[in-house]
């Protein structure tokens, strides 16, 4: 080919090797971004494999504090603690019992890190709390529930506000550093701040979990928390159509006083994601859920996608897409692949320096 192909433009030349790859990657992953949202169910003696969710446990608390412990030997941001009462009632009163399975499971992973840290002199993950009364009700929808003037059973948005405000004030003194309204009641990032000022924990956090949306994505973690839901919750998550409504909740919830925001689920919703983390001042989170987890492993097992691969194409997706924290279930795995690849990319060191 002559010299004068005309070409002035070869994007190519930046893609020629790994290094050249390395080198310019707008994007990349770092274990510290990455969180991993762990169970811990009351009243079992062994850890109970989740069937939808290959690779996932319901933990006792002694096999809570080891996986907090390896998330923490990985070098994981973060641990969002989800509790599964062994027993449930309409306002959900374990959710804020000083000795409730989540309390107690916070104590437990407080306590795996302070070890951890000692031992590495590293900071170990932030230990964050989900602060929502769904594992905890009978009924198993996120509020209490009331009968509206024309004799429908609704979610009562306000009575739900003071069971959070409870909660967290719980989840704080058992210590949570982060809690992590989950709920999408109107006004909770609000009320758990006051409460939580008043009860002396201006210094824990608030995650809000701002643009929440109803999907069928969170199919797997129904199992994983053996919930008792009838019906779904579209009267108070949102509606997958709703971009814009969306930005008004991030919106709504910064200026109620959240220190972060979170979009749920990602993959679904990586549009809502980037407009999101262009508007806010705050960090932005988001949460690769259940079935998005549950897809990759179903479709990997059966050999059809590249396991290794999709999986860091899925959260890298996420990361570009503007979240500075990610809620993964294969936080501790990514970690562990970070630290001997250093890059991101899952390509082999010599791959693509051919002429190919
Ligand atoms: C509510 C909560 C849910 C998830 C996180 N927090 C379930 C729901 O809203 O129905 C889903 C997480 C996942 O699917 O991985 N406590």
């Amino acid at each position: 080919m002559s010299q004068s192909s005309g070409i002035v433009y070869r994007p190519r030349r930046l893609r020629a090797t790994p290094r050249m790859r390395r080198l310019v990657a707008e994007a990349r992953l770092a274990a510290a971004d990455l969180v991993l949202p762990l169970f811990v169910k009351e009243g079992i003696d062994e850890p109970v494999a989740i069937t939808s969710m290959p690779g996932q446990l319901q933990h006792t608390e002694d096999s809570l504090r080891q996986a907090v412990e390896a998330a923490a030997r990985a070098g994981v941001g973060g641990v969002m603690l989800f509790g599964i009462p062994a027993v449930r009632d309409a306002v959900g009163s374990q959710a804020d019992a000083p000795d409730g399975i989540l309390q107690r499971g916070i104590r437990i992973a407080r306590e795996a890190v302070r070890t951890v840290e000692a031992e590495t002199h590293r900071p170990g993950p932030v230990v964050m709390a989900d602060t929502c009364l769904d594992e905890f009700t009978d009924h198993g929808h996120c509020g209490v529930l009331a009968t509206s003037p024309d004799g429908e059973i609704v979610v009562d948005n306000d009575a739900t506000l003071e069971r959070y405000a409870a909660m967290a004030v719980a989840q704080a003194r058992a210590g949570a550093e982060v809690i992590s309204p989950s709920g999408m009641m109107d006004g909770q990032v609000a009320v758990i701040r006051d409460a939580l000022d008043d009860a002396g924990f201006t210094d824990v956090s608030i995650l809000a979990y701002s643009a929440k949306y109803a999907s069928p994505f969170y199919g797997p973690f129904r199992e994983a928390v053996d919930s008792e839901l009838q019906g779904d919750r579209r009267t108070y998550q949102m509606d997958a159509a709703n971009g814009r409504e969306g930005l008004r909740e991030a919106d709504l919830d910064l200026a109620e006083g959240a220190d972060m925001v979170m979009v749920k689920p990602a993959g679904s919703y990586l549009d809502v994601l980037r407009q999101v983390a262009d508007r806010s001042d705050v960090p932005v989170a988001a949460y690769q859920v259940s079935g998005e987890y549950a897809m990759i492993e179903a479709a990997a097992a059966n050999g059809w996608i590249d396991r290794k691969a999709s999986i860091l194409e899925s959260v890298l997706g996420i990361k570009r897409a503007g979240a500075d924290v990610i809620l993964t279930y294969w936080a501790i795995e990514i970690a562990a692949w970070l630290w001997a690849d250093v890059a991101a990319p899952a390509a082999k060191a010599t791959e693509g320096n051919q002429e190919a």
